[in-house]
């Protein structure tokens, strides 16, 4: 995969998962979190730690 190609997968009834050796995510805030390989973005909106999920989609039962 070339450095300027990003990959995502959506987990069926869960997560996008982003395909990465590392991420640098920018927050509401302007603040930043990085974090090193794939990770997890919420699609349910029920994580408490957005915008990554935190399996909080399993108890709400999301379909998606
Ligand atoms: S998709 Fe996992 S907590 Fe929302």
């Amino acid at each position: 995969m070339e450095s300027s190609h990003v990959k995502i997968t959506i987990v069926p009834n869960g997560p996008a998962r982003v395909h990465c050796k590392k991420a640098e995510i920018t927050l509401p805030d302007g603040s930043t979190v990085t974090r090193e390989g794939d990770i997890y973005l919420c699609r349910c909106g029920a994580s408490r730690n957005k915008p990554l999920c935190d399996a909080s989609h399993k108890t709400v039962d999301f379909k998606g």
